[in-house]
């Protein structure tokens, strides 16, 4: 089973992630916790130039950049995602051309055909679960409905990257924007916020409107969570549909 975990910022996407692998392990399943853009070695030297605005030419050449805004470090090592390691946008966009919203969808594409060919497909041929922090719903959400790409041609970019993989389960945590804001705000301060945390409120809205409307076009896919609730809440009606997709598939969980 293959669940993707979405939401805007500052919806505690992480943390869910981390407390279902967790609870999957537990009841002792091969569950295995990825993120996006990261999860590979090339996902996250993406995830430097895309998310943290570094100059592509100044990244240190050879080995795998380690993000050290964003553990685990490895696809299935658990622990708590530290953050703060963001480039200030203003320093970012001194360093390099702007990405335009076309090279940042294929940049976030090129880095996902790698963690699924390199990370999840082989897990879940091996009968694991993958859980993935981010998935392709976050393309269409942030460059398709944040940035304004049209949905046909980035949809048959994503069926190339992914492979025809999609997710069994989306859980969507859905919380309003300026509330999710607020909260990463809590972690980092303004010079700290990345290249798309120093967006816009609007472009924010735009894509919490898009999951919601992707969620709308496909609910057997999709479950909405709203991550206001008590943590305690959110967790429980997301394991509680994990539970229900298991027992489909043959596999009780305890
Ligand atoms: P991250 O620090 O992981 O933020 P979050 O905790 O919200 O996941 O940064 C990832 C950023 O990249 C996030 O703002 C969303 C963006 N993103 C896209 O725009 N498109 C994508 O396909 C993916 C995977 C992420």
């Amino acid at each position: 089973m293959f669940v993707s975990i979405e939401g805007p910022e500052g919806a505690g996407k992480s943390t869910l992630a981390r407390q279902i692998q967790e609870r999957l392990l537990g009841a002792g399943y091969r569950a295995l916790l990825t993120y996006e853009p990261g999860g590979t070695a090339l996902g996250r030297a993406v995830r430097a130039v895309v998310v943290h605005g570094h100059d592509a030419a100044r990244l240190p050449p050879g080995g795998p950049i380690r993000d050290a805004a964003r553990a685990p470090a490895e696809p299935d090592a658990r622990g708590e995602p530290g953050r703060g390691a963001g480039q200030s946008p203003d320093a970012a966009s001194k360093m390099g051309t702007p990405l335009t919203p076309r090279t940042e969808t294929l940049l976030f594409c090129a880095a996902r055909a790698q963690l699924v060919d390199e990370v999840i497909r082989p897990h879940l041929q091996r009968g694991g679960i993958v859980i993935c922090d981010r998935y392709a719903d976050s393309t269409l959400a942030y460059q398709c409905y944040g940035r304004g790409l049209p949905l046909p041609p980035v949809r048959a970019v994503l069926e190339f990257a992914t492979d025809g993989l999609w997710p069994d389960l989306t859980v969507l945590l859905d919380v309003d924007v300026r509330e999710g804001l607020r909260r990463k705000e809590q972690i980092r301060s303004s010079a700290e916020r990345d290249r798309f945390e120093s967006q816009e409120v609007e472009f924010h809205e735009r894509v919490r409107q898009g999951y919601r409307a992707l969620a709308a076009a496909e609910p057997q896919r999709w479950l909405v969570v709203d991550a206001t609730m008590p943590f305690d809440r959110v967790l429980a009606s997301v394991w509680d549909q994990i539970g229900r997709r298991l027992k489909v598939g043959g596999t009780p969980l305890p």
